[in-house]
């Protein structure tokens, strides 16, 4: 056994270890056959006599009521979305764990790694707030180590929340709601000192002039990154998200996951989307000219302290009063979050860079409103 596979055992739930996972009735099939499973015929396709019938799964053979059909269960482990993601990614498909948004790997993580009621998780807040919900839901303690008031890491407040017990270090960069990325020097010390997995969420890096990880994974072995179709991408309502890692950490949360985790409807929206980068390129594009648009004519608004840089799809907004900001916005028709009841983020609000027209109207309206 390789040191990084005991590494991986001793970081495991004994009965993840121990667990011998649930196998489909296409899991078998694919055991014992060519790879012409990836994805089983629709039911209106007729195969010639010596082409197989699926009777493995209690499927309806007879079709869906609905126009597209899904009368058959999708590929449980997707290889041809991962083989293309792989391809734009230039990762191995080995290394791609694919889940219903990248919420299902976070959730599978500590599945896998945090004994509840044992175990811990360092959070870096104000940050993603998924993470400590899923930790509680999980019956995991998440141990804080606070940005500081400018929004930078504090590697002594990791360092002091970690113990032996701490499994999982969630950091998420650019971070949400602050909009900044994570220096490189602070991302290298934590993969060279924390004693378990290191989770680095990258849902908003391609809005980021920072390179991703996903090309230094080979010399970090426990560093796991997050990415998704939801932000770039612009596929929120596909629910597709991405995780890349060691195959032994893929492994485990392929064990864990449920077998048919993203539907057949989930698969074909992110094959189609994955084909369209220049689209996606484009969009990005135009996006980061509109945050620099809203970055130049927000800070002219009376209402308005501060606008903070942002390597992110959104900005963080220091307001003069934040909830009568919210307010106000809310009447005229606009949501934005209030993010006043983080740590160092009073009377901000993170407003999401909208389209060329959403974005005029925010400011025309923000210009009418007056802090008393
Ligand atoms: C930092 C971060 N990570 C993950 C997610 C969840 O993304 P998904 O839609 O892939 O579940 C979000 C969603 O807002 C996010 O802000």
């Amino acid at each position: 056994m390789s040191n990084f596979e005991e590494k991986i055992n001793a970081l495991l739930r004994p009965n993840i270890r121990a667990l011998k996972p649930y196998s489909s009735a296409r899991d078998e099939f694919k055991d014992s056959s060519p790879p012409l499973t990836l994805h089983p015929p629709p039911s209106t396709f007729h195969p010639p006599p010596s082409a197989f019938l699926f009777l493995d799964a209690n499927e309806n053979s007879l079709g869906s009521p609905s126009s597209d059909d899904y009368s058959r269960y999708p590929t449980s482990q997707q290889m041809l979305l991962k083989a293309a993601i792989g391809a734009v990614k230039d990762i191995a498909p080995g290394q791609i764990f694919l889940g219903n948004g990248s919420d299902e790997a976070i959730d599978l993580l500590l599945r896998a790694f945090c004994e509840p009621g044992r175990d811990n998780v360092i959070l870096m807040p104000p940050t993603y707030g998924m993470y400590a919900v899923q930790a509680d839901i999980h019956g995991t303690e998440h141990r804080q180590a606070p940005l500081r008031p400018d929004f930078s890491p504090d590697a002594q407040a990791v360092k002091a929340a970690t113990n032996e017990a701490s499994k999982l270090l969630f950091l998420c960069s650019p971070n949400n709601p602050t909009g900044n990325c994570l220096p490189e020097t602070f991302i290298l010390e934590m993969l060279r000192d924390f004693p378990g997995l290191v989770v680095l969420d990258e849902a908003y890096m391609d809005f980021s002039t920072m390179p991703s990880w996903v090309s230094r994974l080979p010399q970090f072995p426990h560093l796991v990154v997050l990415q998704t179709f939801s932000k770039a991408w612009g596929m929120a309502g596909a629910r597709v998200g991405m995780a890349f890692a060691h195959p032994l950490i893929i492994s485990v949360l392929n064990k864990i996951k449920y077998p048919y985790n993203l539907s057949t409807a989930n698969i074909r929206l992110a094959e189609e989307a994955i084909k369209n980068e220049a689209f996606v390129k484009r969009n990005v594009g135009a996006l980061l000219a509109e945050r620099a648009r809203l970055e130049k004519e927000l800070p002219k608004l009376a209402c308005v302290k501060q606008v903070f840089p942002s390597d992110a799809n959104f900005l963080l907004v220091r307001m003069a009063d934040a909830d009568a900001a919210y307010r106000f916005l809310v009447e005229n028709g606009i949501v934005v979050r209030n993010r006043s009841k983080e740590p160092h983020c009073e009377n901000c609000l993170r407003i999401t860079v909208g389209a060329p027209e959403e974005n005029t109207r925010l400011l025309h309206t923000l210009d009418k409103y007056t802090p008393l």
